[in-house]
């Protein structure tokens, strides 16, 4: 496997077909899930010569900590599903990396089991669930796990209309001949049976253990976090996650630049323009397509992250040059660890790096910095 695209044909063969469906769908027609590839692909990048490329660094500096390069593993639910405690293996990579490990609220692994895994502190991503007290008591657990960083994810007022789900059987699976369809994929890939069935356990969702017991089924948690997230949500709570939160807040999930503007206002440490990989609003533009005009509005102020299609060093490049600091990939290290575990996020991320150390030389870069509007041939 050599590229992302050959992790993705080997997830396909190694989990259950329901699980690498929604991995791999978005919402509706998925018109917005193809956006954010066509529209990256799109993008032309000047090829520049004779510039002196022997000394490239793709080191960047982000919220205090030098890393080894502009990507952070983005927070994806359930991921640690995809292999035996899947979060844990994911974060250990990136560690090995030097990128940061974004987990997701709805993981299937803890927060303290993670954080005890690894010695850097990773991200957190926090969804508005409508219980403030239990928002509060997890805001202190990752908090006392040494995490800095809070990812807050506004795109998520009510979950997206996700047709692959329901036809892959995951989500609306309550007859019998359903629920016998999933048995027989679960069946169908007896390593991931032995991996994660049997030996991967608990399977739950380590973060909500405390407010719905370790005895409740996956079913029950999932059903929990689509009732629970909080439809209500306003700019105004972000001073609620303020209050309970003392290290940088990064609002993710922003699309316009009137809601970037807002969230400088409200005094946010970070953005990252996103549509959720094409999972939420169908229909919305692709973030290649948002991100020069939020660039425009609010570059300077705070750092601007992306994601959404991301999937190789050229997609990097052209995202730092359309305005981006930085990026995070959701499905490229997912479709890695599903095929082949820690292994295979390792591999993912060695191999970003190197394609992007050769975009860079091939457009005459030699630290991220260097790279802006001017590395593209249509100025956008
Ligand atoms: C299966 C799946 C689950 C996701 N779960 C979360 C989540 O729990 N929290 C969150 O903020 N974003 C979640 N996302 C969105 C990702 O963080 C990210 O925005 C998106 O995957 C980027 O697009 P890409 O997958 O094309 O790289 C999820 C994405 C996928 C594919």
């Amino acid at each position: 496997m050599i590229s992302v695209s050959d992790y993705r044909e080997q997830a396909r063969k190694k989990i259950p077909h329901f699980l690498f469906e929604y991995i791999d769908g978005g919402s509706v027609s998925e018109s917005t899930l193809r956006a954010n590839r066509r529209d990256l692909e799109r993008i032309s990048l000047r090829q520049r010569v004779l510039k002196d490329v022997r000394d490239i660094n793709t080191e960047l500096d982000l919220f205090g900590t030098t890393y080894s390069m502009p990507v952070v593993l983005g927070p994806v639910g359930i991921a640690g599903l995809n292999a035996r405690r899947g979060e844990v293996q994911a974060a250990r990579a990136a560690e090995e990396n030097n990128v940061p490990f974004a987990m997701s609220t709805v993981s299937l692994c803890s927060v303290e089991e993670v954080a005890g895994s690894v010695r850097d502190p990773m991200w957190f991503q926090l969804y508005m669930a409508k219980d403030r007290v239990f928002l509060k008591e997890l805001l202190k657990r990752v908090q006392n796990t040494g995490c800095e960083i809070l990812l807050l994810t506004a795109d998520l007022p009510v979950v997206g209309t996700r047709y692959r789900d329901v036809r892959s059987g995951l989500t609306r699976c309550d007859g019998l001949p359903c629920q016998l369809w999933r048995l027989l994929q679960i069946l169908a890939r007896p390593s991931w049976v032995w991996d994660v069935g049997i030996m991967g356990g608990p399977h739950n969702l380590g973060n909500l253990v405390p407010l719905m017991g370790s005895d409740a089924g996956l079913k029950d948690f999932l059903a929990w976090t689509d009732e629970n997230f909080d439809p209500s949500a306003t700019w105004d709570d972000i001073s609620f996650v303020r209050e309970n939160w003392s290290g940088k807040i990064i609002v993710k999930g922003l699309l316009d630049p009137e809601d970037a503007s807002q969230a400088i206002k409200c005094g946010v440490d970070g953005i990252v323009v996103s549509n959720h990989g094409g999972r939420q609003l169908d229909g919305a533009p692709s973030t290649a397509k948002a991100l020069p005009g939020i660039a425009d509005r609010v570059a300077g102020t705070v750092p601007i992250l992306v994601d959404g299609g991301i999937s190789s060093g050229t997609d990097i490049i052209r995202m730092l040059a359309l305005g981006a600091d930085a990026v995070l990939i959701g499905r490229a290290w997912v479709y890695a660890l599903a095929a082949a575990g820690h292994r295979g996020v390792n591999q993912v991320l060695h191999l970003l790096k190197e394609e992007l150390r050769i975009a860079m030389a091939l457009t005459g870069h030699t630290k991220p910095s260097m790279i802006d509007r001017n590395t593209l041939i249509d100025k956008h």
